[in-house]
């Protein structure tokens, strides 16, 4: 597993994790551009719930606005990988438990860089933030999200259909959860 060190000057301040090859860290309404271009993407919008399809760059925007208020509940990181931005993902507090999402450019997928991406953020939810459990899931069909959550231990909990915007329909989704005493 990869080792990650985190940068944070108080409890309440957005952190930055670094692992092997990444840097991931709050966003900045410089990303909006690079992440307009890759979440317009419909290769990967198609697999996320809530990226309108076509994507703008005021939607870009709203999502950093959106990302640096929600606070250490509810952090979202850019990925930086070779100093660009490459991808997102984050830790979504909602109800009673916290949802992890993320997504890459597609130029940068099968590297095995969301792996490392996601062991990071989840041993920070697990570590820093004190989480207990952890909700993920996949859209039917997207095997190679499946098999990073299963590699982090995740188990399927359950199936419900959940509206795709960039779709404009509900997708069956694959439910998953991994609790504090089974990461790996
Ligand atoms: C899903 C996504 C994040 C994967 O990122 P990535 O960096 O390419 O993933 P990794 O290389 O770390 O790992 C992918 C794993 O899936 C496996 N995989 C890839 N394609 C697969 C397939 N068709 N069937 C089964 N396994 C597959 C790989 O072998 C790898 O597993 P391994 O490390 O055990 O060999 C990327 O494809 C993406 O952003 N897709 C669009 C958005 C998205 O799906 N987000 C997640 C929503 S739940």
């Amino acid at each position: 597993m990869t080792s990650t060190t985190i940068a944070a000057a108080s409890p309440d301040e957005a952190v930055t994790l670094r692992t092997a090859r990444l840097t991931l860290r709050p966003y900045e309404l410089d990303d909006a551009d690079a992440l307009a271009r890759a979440l317009g993407d419909i290769e990967v919008a198609r697999w996320l719930a809530r990226v309108p399809h076509p994507y703008t760059r005021d939607d870009a925007t709203g999502f950093v606005e959106a990302s640096r208020q929600a606070g250490p509940a509810s952090p979202g990181f850019a990925i930086l990988f070779g100093g660009r931005l490459v991808g997102g993902i984050g830790l979504r507090q909602s109800d009673d438990t916290t949802e992890l999402g993320y997504w890459l450019d597609r130029a940068h997928w099968g590297r095995g860089l969301m792996t490392e991406a996601a062991t990071a953020v989840v041993a920070h939810g697990f570590g820093a933030m004190g989480l207990a459990e952890i909700r993920s899931g996949v859209f039917v069909g997207n095997e190679a999200s499946l098999a990073i959550q299963k590699r982090l231990g995740f188990e399927i909990v359950g199936r419900h259909m959940v509206h795709s915007i960039a779709r404009g329909e509900s997708v069956l989704h694959i439910d998953t959860r991994l609790v504090a005493s089974r990461k790996l």
